[in-house]
């Protein structure tokens, strides 16, 4: 009898826009309505905004009713409380979010969160009934040094420490050097960097999790670099800063493959 080797396991592409702090109310519902008329009929890949705090209710409203998802760019873990200039999950989902972002490389470097805090939003995200997208990447000077799976196995496993297997996150590798930059990694170190996120989590929760994990590049992706990175194999989407702000170059993101 021949031995079948068992199914590579389909993991949906997965294309995030981080709109950052960018995009009027007007602004934002206009990006939205174009995605809207170029993207609703794609149903073999998942897409999902997120927009700045203030715009989503009015992107929300825009999107209500398509194949388009919407989520924060953070998530506080109380529900609600005196955190002054926070938003909580729980008012995200109530906005309609599917999703949050959280541990994005701008919010470790520029507001000082730590692995310990992203854990704590991660899991209120998760208590709120969304699904965190979970940052991680190395800076410039970790990867010259040499330590760039020393930080991903850190991040890894404080980041997402306490996970339940059974719970879907995301996770975004974001090399700190190419957010923003320019410079994106190769479609072999951005590859290298994802099997090495998927092994330290299958070691963590287990191969099944792991195959059924989505891994997200981030860091310059663009409608040229798009398809190659997309063509890796453990590379399952893209978190896309900068092209995410323009409906043309958003959307040929997002069709990489079409
Ligand atoms: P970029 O940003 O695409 O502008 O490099 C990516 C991100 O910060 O998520």
């Amino acid at each position: 009898m021949l031995l079948k080797s068992p199914p590579t396991p389909m993991r949906k592409p997965f294309i995030a826009g981080n709109w950052k702090m960018y995009k009027t109310i007007a602004d934002a519902r206009a990006l939205a309505h174009g995605l809207r008329s170029k993207l609703d009929a794609l149903s073999d890949r998942d897409v999902v905004v997120c927009p700045p705090f203030t715009a989503l209710a009015a992107v929300a409203q825009e999107l209500q009713g398509s194949s388009l998802r919407w989520g924060g760019q953070n998530a506080h873990w109380e529900r609600e409380g005196a955190f002054t200039g926070d938003i909580s999950a729980h008012m995200l989902a109530d906005l309609g979010c599917t999703y949050a972002i959280v541990g994005h490389s701008e919010r470790r470097q520029v507001f000082g969160e730590t692995d310990a805090m992203i854990n704590k939003r991660m899991h209120g995200t998760l208590a709120a009934g969304l699904t965190p997208i979970v940052c991680i990447g190395e800076t410039l000077a970790e990867r010259e040094a040499g330590k760039t799976y020393a930080v991903l196995e850190r991040q890894i496993k404080e980041s997402l420490a306490g996970l339940n297997p059974a719970s879907t996150v995301v996770v975004a590798y974001e090399p700190v050097w190419a957010i923003g930059t320019g410079q994106t990694a190769t479609p072999d170190q951005a590859q290298e960097a994802h099997a090495f996120v998927r092994k330290q989590y299958a070691g963590a929760y287990g191969p099944p999790a792991a195959q059924a994990l989505r891994i997200l590049y981030g860091g310059s992706v663009k409608p040229d670099n798009s398809k190659f990175l997309m063509e890796q194999p453990d590379i399952d989407g893209a978190l896309v800063g900068g092209a995410s702000l323009d409906v043309e170059s958003f959307s040929k993101i997002v069709r990489y493959n079409l």
